[in-house]
């Protein structure tokens, strides 16, 4: 049997009638039976500043907190003008900051979105993705999780009742544990050699 995992997930969009934090509702009964799925809401944050990441406010505590006690990560992101929403972004960037001290530094991360578009935000997933590269987190590569089309497959009172898009979520989120425990089995076995962690080396 494998250990209890806890999954910390984080929606994308603030609206109230939100696809994507209906999504994420959704996931919270779709993991794997060994694993809890949390949310956060990141309403609460205030817009990053520099100045104050030495003092950062609580609720920016609360969220490196929560993402520290966390196995892996859960995002449902919508894409705003192709791309990731503000206040993802800046939930991110609070959390990653200051530097040596991200609490996004090597969790595993799964994906998904939904738009009223035909793509399925798909290309903000694809910018959150050149994030990981930085931040050093795991995302799981597939399955991708694009929810086309939102307004007809959520229900107007936003529960998901599309079988398919249940069953890719729950692929999704057993792709997302597998991982976890690989990480978690690696990280448990002793070091072989220390390598850089961050930034590029450029040579030639
Ligand atoms: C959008 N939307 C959108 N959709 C898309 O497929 N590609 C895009 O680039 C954009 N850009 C965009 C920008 C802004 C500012 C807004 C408000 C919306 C539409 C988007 O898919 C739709 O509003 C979703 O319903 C947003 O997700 P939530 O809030 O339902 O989770």
């Amino acid at each position: 049997m494998n250990t209890p995992l806890s999954f910390l997930g984080i929606a994308g969009s603030l609206r109230r009638g939100s696809y994507n934090r209906a999504a994420l509702r959704a996931a919270v009964h779709l993991v794997p039976p060994d694993v809890m799925l949390r949310t956060f809401d990141i309403g609460g944050l205030p817009l990053y500043n520099q100045d104050d990441e030495s003092a950062p406010p609580p609720a920016v505590i609360e969220l490196k907190r929560a993402i520290r006690a966390a196995d892996a990560i859960v995002l449902a992101s919508p894409e705003y003008n192709y791309s990731i929403p503000g206040v993802l972004k800046n939930a991110i960037d609070w959390a990653s900051r200051p530097y040596g001290d991200s609490a996004w530094e090597g969790k595993p991360v799964a994906l998904l979105g939904a738009s009223v578009g035909a793509f399925g935000a798909i290309r903000a997933q694809y910018h959150l993705r050149q994030a990981f590269v930085f931040l050093n987190m795991h995302p799981v590569n597939q399955p991708e999780v694009a929810i086309a089309n939102a307004a007809k497959v959520f229900t107007s009172d936003g529960s998901l009742e599309d079988e398919t898009t249940r069953q890719r979520i729950a692929e999704l989120l057993r792709a997302l544990a597998d991982l976890a425990h690989r990480l978690g089995a690696e990280r448990a076995r002793p070091p072989s050699a220390s390598t850089p962690r961050h930034g590029v080396t450029v040579t030639g």
